[in-house]
């Protein structure tokens, strides 16, 4: 027997599920899915089954003839959930379970009318990266074991139901519909994905249609229209899109993320509506994960950076193809400064810096941080700089092609790059960035000869003349790279001369709100107290409560604002901040 997930139940002796079948009733009153979940197994073999779940209501559980198997759900245990153990007999493949989720679910956010755009309607939706598909459906929750599946969704009739999967039609029945998915590709269980309010869609291309609140489409589609030439240079680059279509939905401001990768659905944060398109690398980004990630996956988040690192990887070459190498290199410039951050913040943590973690006993939301993403990044830069574009895209390539929809260690990773590329593990020392803390001395530093002129900036405030061809990213990188201890005085300028504090770009607008409350701009006050009523991006929650609980009075102040506002976040997000108030 063994477990290899340390996040799951799954022990690797048991049959693995092979495809799920999921009917489920959205009932808004009680904040519950009433459910039943039928798993195939790949073989039929007597004894134990071990399902992850977490707080699920288990009625029965029956095998293909509708006859009881006995089970047992053992008390939950911290960051795993309660096992679910079926007793299979001889010749059982296949194992159906009729449950009830939680109000709590903590992959579910139930939102009221209230907290929508349109505010006539309630909208729920899933998040179920990296471990909290367990908490809507009963199954073997890691990636190691993927499933095709079938789904059915009952909803009033008012709504619609969208889901990371194919559209395989909608009944009305009475008051009700039923909306029918199908997802032909074997996926993860944390890709499972659905989202049900008031929604519109408005196509974008041939491949692509964007999906929103009526009131939020038509900015949604205008920010998005270039998704279809983003899904091209992606294939220019990657190879063929096994998904068939790429499709956005356009979440409501408590979505806890940037985007999530969902497949043939990408959900995006509306904080990337920003008006000018300036946001959109997190649409490359989740687009570039359709490759890495949702191809090649991550065996358990102990090997997260092989989603992500390699994701920032292609979501940076796809921004060069579209918008060149300069834009590239702001980003590069700005996710170094985000590795700092991280490595400075996992201080006390430092084994969490290295990129293969060993998280047993350790919540993957709390390992969550920017060093999967950033250092995974630099690791296949400087692989890159050490063999030259044309052999790394050839390597690239074949990576992605021999290991199509497997998961993959960071083991199984160097075994593949040895093979094909005898001697760079050891000429970019990937030892430190795969198994040491902090940042490897000789990383590769982005250059460029927009980030020249930024650096010639440091230490002064700018006047309209250096910043008249600045885009946000610049904006982004001089209030990053401010030093600590920048006084109140320089950040009195800054927003007598260019308003930061009203900027309506969400990366600027935080970036600056987190320096000017560290320094004590006092205007900074009131709008973060605004903002973090109005967003629930976790990104930008953290350094917002982050900031506010440097000072005894921020403290107080951080501890009644998320009284007041945590019920508007998502259940991930509500823990996240939560947390940072415990410790602070
Ligand atoms: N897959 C992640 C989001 C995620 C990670 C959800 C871990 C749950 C657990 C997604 O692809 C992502 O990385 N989003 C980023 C945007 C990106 C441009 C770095 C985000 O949400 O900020
Ligand atoms: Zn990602």
């Amino acid at each position: 027997m063994a477990r290899l997930d340390p996040h799951s139940y799954n022990d690797d002796t048991q049959p693995e599920t092979e495809s799920l079948t999921w009917k489920a009733r959205v009932d808004f009153n009680t904040r519950r899915l009433h459910a039943e979940a039928t798993l195939s197994l790949k073989e039929s073999s007597a004894g134990p089954l071990d399902l992850d779940t977490r707080d699920l209501e288990i009625r029965a559980v029956v095998d293909g003839e509708g006859k009881p198997l006995p089970f047992l759900l053992s008390p939950p245990e911290p960051i795993l959930g309660s096992r679910l153990r079926v007793e299979l007999k001889p010749g059982t493949k296949q194992v159906t379970v009729r449950y009830r989720t939680s109000p709590q679910a903590s992959a579910l956010q139930w939102l009221t009318p209230a907290q929508t755009a349109g505010g006539e309607y309630p909208y729920l939706f899933s998040q179920c990266q990296a471990i909290h598909a367990r908490s809507v459906v009963p199954l073997q929750d890691t990636p190691r074991i993927r499933i095709r599946y079938r789904a059915e969704l009952t909803v009033s009739k008012e709504l619609k139901a969208v889901m990371g999967a194919g559209f395989a039609g909608r009944e009305e029945q009475g008051v009700e519909a039923v909306e029918r998915y199908e997802m032909p590709q074997p996926i993860p269980p944390y890709l499972l994905a659905f989202a049900v309010g008031r929604l519109a869609a408005k196509e974008l291309g041939p491949r692509s249609r964007v999906w929103a609140e009526p009131e939020v489409l038509e900015r949604a589609a205008e920010e998005f229209e270039d998704v279809d030439s983003m899904l091209r240079a992606a294939e220019a680059l990657f190879g063929t899109y096994d998904w068939e279509r790429f499709d956005l939905l356009t979440m409501p401001p408590s979505f806890p993320y940037g985007g999530m990768e969902n497949p043939r659905l990408t959900f995006l944060t509306p904080t990337l509506l920003a008006g000018d398109k300036s946001l959109v690398s997190v649409v490359a980004h989740e687009l570039a994960h359709s490759w890495t990630g949702n191809l090649v996956t991550n065996a358990s988040a102990e090997h997260f950076w092989l989603n992500e690192g390699f994701t920032v990887f292609a979501e940076r070459r796809i921004v060069e193809a579209l918008y060149g190498t300069d834009v590239a290199m702001l980003h590069a410039a700005l996710g170094r400064r985000a590795l700092e951050e991280a490595t400075h913040h996992f201080r006390a943590h430092p084994q969490l810096t290295a990129l293969r973690t060993h998280l047993t006993g350790v919540d993957p939301d709390e390992a969550f941080s920017q060093v999967p993403y950033e250092k995974g990044y630099l690791l296949l830069r400087a692989l890159e700089d050490a063999v030259g574009r044309p052999a790394f895209d050839g390597f690239l390539k074949r990576y992605l092609e021999a290991h199509r929809f497997q998961a993959l260690t960071t083991e199984q990773f160097t075994a593949f790059v040895e093979k094909e590329l005898p001697g760079a593990l050891a000429k970019v020392d990937a030892d430190a960035y795969l198994n040491k803390p902090g940042i490897p001395a000789g990383a590769p530093v982005p250059r460029s000869e927009r980030l020249e002129r930024m650096t010639k900036l440091k230490g002064r405030v700018p006047t309209a003349e250096d910043v008249k061809d600045w885009t946000p990213a610049e904006w982004q990188l001089y209030i990053e790279w401010l030093p600590k201890g920048t006084s109140r005085d320089v950040f009195r300028q800054m927003d007598e001369r260019f308003h930061l504090t009203k900027s309506q770009n969400s990366e600027v607008l935080v970036a600056w709100l987190a320096a000017a409350l560290k320094a004590g701009w006092e205007p900074a006050l009131g709008r973060t107290e605004a903002f973090l009523g109005e967003v629930g991006r976790m990104k930008y929650l953290k350094p917002l409560y982050g900031a506010l609980s440097a000072t005894p009075e921020g403290k107080v102040l951080a501890r009644s604002l998320f009284n007041r506002y945590a019920e508007r976040y998502h259940p991930i997000a509500q823990a996240a901040v939560e947390s940072i108030l415990n410790r602070a």
